[in-house]
Formats: C-alpha cells, structure tokens, sequence
C-alpha cells in the first residue's frame, strides 16, 4: 500500500525525501506528495501521477528549501487519485501536515463530527480526517493531540506528522501499519520500509501498536499510548544498498528472478548441518509434532499459491491432514482449531492485513503458529509463535519472483524437519531428499541459463488475449502461480485448471489457436496430461508443455513447443516449473510494454484489507 517517509538533519529535506519514495514506490504509485518546514511555515507539494511529476514539479527537490519534512506515495483507497487527495493532507488552519498508510474505518463518523463543528474538509481521504483533528484538538501540545487523536480513530494507521509550531520536530506512530525510524548521525528518519533509508543509515527501531517517536535531529524520543517515555533498542539491518538496486537490470524483477539461486542457498544452507534439518529456534519438538491433529496453511497471492504446493508435500510426507486458505476467507469462516492445530502462516512482507488478522484469529482460538516471512522484525514475524526467515533479500518487484521460491524452500524443509523427527520416512529416503534440497540452488541456475528459448515463445504469443494453464498435483500447484505471473504483469487474461476438470467445463472455452500451457512434470501423472493435452489439441489448441529431459520425447509427440526443466524430486518440482514461466510473464509483459515493476492497480505490500 503507501509509502510513507520523513526526515530531519543538516540536509535539504526534500530531495532525501524524494530518494526515499523512489524506493517505496513499489507500494503506490497513483500519486506523491511532500511537506516541508519552509521559511517559518508548512510548504505542501503534491501531485497525481508517478513520482516523476512530483520530481519535475520540484525541480529534484531544489524548489522547497527547508530540512524538516514527510513525504508519501500513494495508493488510493479513499478517494480517487488526484491533487487534492494526495498526501500530505493538511488541516483546516494549516498548522498540521500528515501522511497516511492504512485505513481510518470510523472516518465518516468523525468526519460528521468535526463538520458540525465548523471544520471545512477539502478532500476525499479518510487521512484529511486525521490532520484535522489533530488541529482540532491541539491545544500546544502535539503529542497530546496524537494521544487524543489515536484514541479516537479506528482501524490501521503509519503516521507522520509534522506541525508549523515545532520547525524542529518530526512525529511518527502507527498501528498495524509498518513504520520504523532510522537512526543517523545528525539525522532522523522514518519510512514505511527499511529501503528508503537504506543508503542514509542501517540503525533503526521499530515502533510497536500506538507507540510515538518524536524525531529531532539529534535524537529520537519514544513514548507509549499514555505518553510515558520509553526506551527503544535499535537494530542493525542487515540488507545492503545494492540488494535494494537494480544492479545494471533493467526491472526489478528480471534481477530477482535471476537471484534465486542465490536466495535458495541463503534460505537451505544454514538449515542443512550433518545430514539433519535443523530449524533455526523454531519450538516443535517431536512430542509437538506427534500431538497435532491438522495443519493450517494461511497466506494470500503468490504465498497462498506456495500453500498450494506444500499440501502435496506436506501429505505425502507426513500423512498428516493439511488444509489451505485464503487469508482473507479464514479469518472470517470461523476455522475450527485448537491447541493440536498447527497454522503456518506464509507472507513475504510480513504485513498484509488479511494473514496478519488470520493469524491473530489462529492464535485467539489457542493454535500453534510458524510465519515464513521475508522481512526481518515485520508485524506477523513479531506476533507468531516461531519464525522461520526466508532469507530472499528485499524484494522490490511487485510481482512475486524470490520470495515464492525462497517460501517454497522452507516449506520443504518444515516438511522434512517434521518427518525426521517422526521418522516417517526410512532414513535412506529421507536423505534422497535431503540432497535434493541441497541441489536446488544449482538446478535453478541451471534452468535459468536458457532465457532465449522463453523470449522467443513469448515473442509469438504476447498477443494473446487469453491463456490456460493446467496441471496436475504440484503441477497444477504451480500452474496458479504461473497464471497469476502471467496476469498481473503482462494483462493477458489467463485462468490455471486442474487439467482433470477441463472436460467439467473449461474445455468449452479451447477453440482454434487457444493457447494452453500444460506442466507435466509429475511422472506418475504424465499420461493423464498427455490425454488433456490431445482433448485440447482436438479443438484446436496450442499447447506449450513444461516437461523434463526424460518425459521430453513423449511430450514432443503432442506438445507443439517445450520446455525442460532439471528433474527433481516430485514435491519439489514446481521450484523447477515455474522458473522458465516467470520469465514468460516478465517477456510477455516486456513486448506489451507494460509497467513490469509496477503493475497497474496493485501495490506491493496490502496492508490494508
Ligand atoms: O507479503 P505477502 O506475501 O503477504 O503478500 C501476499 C500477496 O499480496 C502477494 O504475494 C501478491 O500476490 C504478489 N503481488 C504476487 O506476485
């Protein structure tokens, strides 16, 4: 959703600002704006548009002077973006300018409130809401306002803040909405992500639900919801400059498909030691594991797609029930769970708002929780019982690419780690596995060396209105994702069926030239696919199959183009099958020239419902 930033030191504030929202663009980018102490007063700067309008309009920041001030880009929710409904928002007599990421739910109720009372509003946002009241209930004091403020107000807030009666301070607090102030030698800083700092400071602290930092430029002051004084440790980030860059790539995402491997071994490595899964802190001893009676999986988007792959591992490891949902369906279904309930819960952000509230749901009802999560000390890290790091790097990209591989690695590995320590399976197996595992990196590499036969297959078909992708078991687990890639970057409707339930349905929509992508890469199932991709082809389909070397030849008998990818073991496969489909999305959108990092209308992190 929003990027938010702030800044006070000896710099001009606001090309900081602007270099800060070049790197959280990635979480909106409808609209930008900044605010500034300037000359005794609040400046405001806001645009609708790219960053690149806001940039003009401010010369590169040279046109507002002044080394205090916020800066967001937006994400619209309340209010269709425009000027007027960019951020900062500002209050009636201009004492306050606030930048917003979330939602304010009761925003219509106090919106009434203060208009009875003589409040003129401007905008549209739930955000303006926000600042008024601030003014509304200042009284020279702005830290009391924001205590009445946050009391007030419902519903997920990051804010910063800054007030024409105090040219030397910045204010921050947030709830369920990620904020974290950066620590800087004669300068403060706060940003809705790590990346937007990264190249002033890597000392940060994280503010808690309702906490306030009071920035100034050589120090930082933290308070609790009652405005006690609190002490706040900082933290040394461990993401460099470069892994936040685009490193000589065109896209984002072109450089995180190619650092997979790379990620893969980051992620298995340290939890492979002597033969054994070993991970990290996470509390499942073998009296736990023996105890559960159900598995939970719980994310959305592209983690949920990794949900999809880990039931069939998960099953055929352990032959322990496993169920997969949708965060945002979870958490409203009334799931039946209990103290023998395990619910692994999967977010690259670690803050989208449906698999936060899912698992604040999981843990209410007295379930075991274990994140996969990709972004260190992040709100679902925090809450869930254990942790276990996807150690991708930060992922700019809107489109999922390291992290769905790097989650994919770990679920394997909570797999094995469970049926090593129930020894479910006979030892010589489970380190037939355990090797596999290890060989990933190097056949993700391996895969990714042929990017020339992808580009040309997307050059003959990035026309296509429609595409179908089928599959079965893991390979229909992947075929979602593959899809999904494919949609949200490229705009090319595309739908992923189990191919079994083409003939209840789907096959009506094959005609002459439909194109259809079959992954077949299960060995067990390859002659079911085989007779799916004939019944296509019969009408007149266009298949492309995903295959390996050793089922390559069959395939070639009916398949018009292929792809092999390095055998693996089976429940392991789609690490394979959905690298040459990824590439496929990012060519095809590339030849449409579409916006490859930055989809239209989707943001990075969704941490609003
Ligand atoms: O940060 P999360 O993993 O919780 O995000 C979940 C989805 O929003 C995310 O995977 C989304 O589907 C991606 N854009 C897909 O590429």
């Amino acid at each position: 959703m929003c990027g938010i930033v702030g800044y006070i030191g000896r710099e001009q504030a606001a090309p900081v600002l602007l270099n800060g929202l070049k790197r959280l663009e990635y979480r909106g980018y409808d609209s930008s704006g900044v605010a500034v102490h300037s000359d005794g007063s609040l400046r405001v700067v806001k645009a609708k548009g790219r960053l690149d309008v806001l940039d003009g309009l401010l010369e590169q920041g040279t046109k507002l002077p002044g080394t205090v001030g916020i800066g967001h880009t937006r994400w619209a929710t309340h209010g269709a973006p425009s000027d007027i409904n960019s951020h900062p928002q500002t209050s009636d007599g201009g004492l306050f300018a606030v930048v917003h990421n979330g939602i304010i739910e009761n925003y219509l109720h106090l919106k009434n409130h203060l208009t009875r009372r003589g409040v003129d509003f401007v905008s549209d946002t739930d955000t303006e809401v926000v600042a008024q009241m601030l003014e509304y209930y200042y009284k020279g004091d702005v830290l009391e306002a924001i205590r009445q403020v946050t009391e007030r107000v419902q519903g997920s807030y990051a804010l910063g803040i800054i007030c024409a009666d105090c040219p030397e301070k910045v204010f921050a607090v947030r709830k369920d909405s990620p904020l974290i102030v950066g620590l800087g030698e004669g300068e403060s800083f706060i940003a809705s992500d790590v990346t937007a700092i990264l190249s002033y400071t890597r000392r940060i602290c994280r503010l808690q639900d309702r906490e306030i930092a009071v920035l100034e430029q050589d120090r930082v002051s933290f308070y609790d919801p009652e405005l006690y004084p609190i002490e706040k440790p900082a933290e040394q980030v461990e993401w460099d400059v470069a892994s936040a860059e685009k490193g000589g790539y065109e896209h984002f995402m072109m450089k995180e498909i190619c650092e997979q491997p790379e990620a893969l071994r980051k992620t298995i490595s340290p939890r492979l030691q002597d033969g054994k899964v070993v991970l990290d802190d996470v509390c499942l001893s073998r009296e736990q594991i023996t105890r559960l009676s159900r598995v939970y999986i719980v994310a959305c988007g592209t983690s949920y797609h990794v949900g999809a792959v880990a039931k069939y591992a998960f099953e055929k490891l352990l032959r322990l029930p496993i169920e997969v949902d949708v965060a945002s369906e979870f958490r409203y279904r009334d799931p039946v769970l209990d103290e023998r309930t395990l619910v692994i819960i999967i977010s690259q952000s670690g803050e989208t708002a449906d698999t936060l509230a899912a698992l604040r749901e999981a843990k209410r009802q007295g379930a075991r929780t274990l994140a996969i999560v990709n972004v260190v000390g992040s709100t679902i890290a925090n809450e869930a019982n254990d942790v276990l790091y996807t150690w991708a790097g930060p992922e700019i990209a809107v489109a999922s690419t390291k992290a769905y591989s790097t989650q994919l690695a770990v679920v394997y590995l909570i797999a094995l780690y469970m049926a090593q320590e129930l020894q479910a399976l006979p030892p010589e197996e489970l380190d037939g596995y355990l090797q596999e595992l290890q060989r990933l990196p190097e056949l993700a590499e391996k895969c990714l060396e042929d990017k020339e036969t992808i580009q040309y297959f997307a050059s003959q078909y990035f026309n296509a209105k429609d595409m179908y992708f089928i599959g079965r078991n893991v390979d229909y687990a992947a075929s979602l994702e593959a899809s999904l890639k494919l949609k949200e970057i490229s705009y090319i409707h595309s739908e992923a069926y189990t191919a079994g339930e083409l003939k209840h349905g789907p096959i009506s929509l094959m005609e002459e030239g439909t194109l259809v992508i079959a992954i077949c890469t299960c060995r067990r199932l390859f002659e079911k696919m085989m007779a799916n991709i004939k019944e296509v082809k019969a009408r007149g389909a266009v298949v492309l199959g995903i295959t390996t070397q050793e089922l390559a030849d069959t395939l070639a008998q009916e398949a018009d183009w292929q792809f092999c990818v390095p055998r693996t073991a089976d429940f392991m496969l789609p690490s394979m099958s959905i690298l040459p489909l990824q590439l496929f999305a990012y060519y095809a959108a590339s030849m449409k020239g579409c916006d490859i990092d930055k989809p239209r209308n989707l943001a990075k992190s969704v941490t609003v419902e």
